[in-house]
């Protein structure tokens, strides 16, 4: 039986050389695990070490679409090597394009709309945004979707300003306000019993975020003490009430210094700002500032405390 011999000499060789590439492929030939990519994956679960002349497939991760006429494969080397593999195999899908919406713009800040890439929504002035301002392109299943329905840009409305105690706001009749539209307030006056002041502002707007541009003013009545400067007077503003706004300005006597400012006002909490002065025999602290006022001697301006103190050296001066 010569065929029958043939055979099994052939069979035996076969076995040889298996057993001979398995020993060395044990050994130097053998790849170690398939290399990763961020855009592609293998197929089935990598071996610890493979053979030379293996072939691992790879397949597109969710959100990159296949290039077919790229080669998607690797083989292990005789070297121990794989084969290098074009990464153009697996491209990014993109996400449907968003138009603008009505009263705002879509910017697409990766300058794309590819899978991982974000845009983000702004509005009009006037106008608000209602959804998401940033949407992804994500992978869904075997596709890529946004994150979100586009949002939508709505006009600004504001509701009707607070009420506020003692006061009233114009227009009164209207049940929602426009963007920048404002509001007046006024305060109720009773005839017989003291001024109500209006504290704050008077005008306020529908503004940002459907809120007015600020709290609404307060009507109170607003009354100062009566100013009293120990050894000082008043030099302007006086008069039998003081109410808001109301200012008044302070001299010292003579020979006297000014400690403090010599204007003051009552502000809406009753109060005199800055607080009232103070009249000593030494003079306040040197100001930060180092401007000197230009007294040439003739033209003294003795309105302020630093033209009564040069004016007070000088007659000292002259007194000697
Ligand atoms: C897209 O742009 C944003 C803002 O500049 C940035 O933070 C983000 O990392 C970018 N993403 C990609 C995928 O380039």
């Amino acid at each position: 039986m010569p065929l029958q011999h043939l055979s099994n000499h052939f069979f035996a060789q076969c076995f040889l050389v298996t057993l001979l590439v398995t020993l060395l492929s044990t050994s130097s030939d053998a790849c170690g695990k398939p290399p990763r990519f961020e855009n592609m994956q293998l197929n089935g679960s990598p071996k610890t070490t493979y053979v030379a002349g293996e072939k691992v497939q790879y397949s597109c991760r969710p959100g990159y679409m296949r290039r077919p006429t790229i080669k998607i494969y690797s083989v292990c080397a005789a070297n121990g090597q794989w084969l290098p593999i074009s990464k153009d195999a697996c491209y990014k899908k993109s996400c449907p394009r968003l138009d603008d919406p009505n009263n705002g713009q879509v910017n697409f800040v990766n300058g794309s709309s590819e899978f991982g890439t974000q845009i983000q929504y702004i509005c009009n002035p006037g106008f608000f945004l209602i959804g998401e301002e940033i949407l992804y392109c994500l992978a869904t299943g075997s596709d890529v979707q946004w994150s979100d329905e586009p949002p939508i840009c709505s006009k600004i409305l504001c509701a009707p300003p607070p009420n506020i105690i003692n006061g009233v706001f114009s227009p009164s009749h209207k049940d929602v306000f426009e963007y920048h539209e404002v509001a007046t307030y006024q305060c109720k006056q009773v005839p017989g019993q003291d001024e109500l002041s209006l504290v704050g502002e008077r005008q306020i707007y529908c503004s940002e975020n459907r809120l007015w541009s600020a709290n609404p003013p307060e009507c109170k009545v607003v009354k100062c003490p009566h100013p009293v400067i120990k050894n000082g007077r008043l030099t302007s503003g006086f008069r039998k009430k003081y109410s808001y706004r109301a200012m008044v300005m302070f001299d010292c006597n003579q020979g006297l210094f000014l400690h403090g400012s010599n204007t003051v006002m009552c502000e809406g909490d009753s109060t005199w700002q800055p607080p009232i002065p103070t009249c000593k025999s030494k003079p306040p602290p040197p100001p930060p500032t180092t401007s000197v006022p230009s007294s040439t001697g003739t033209a003294l301006d003795f309105g302020d405390s630093k033209g009564w103190s040069i004016s007070l050296i000088m007659m000292a001066m002259l007194e000697l």
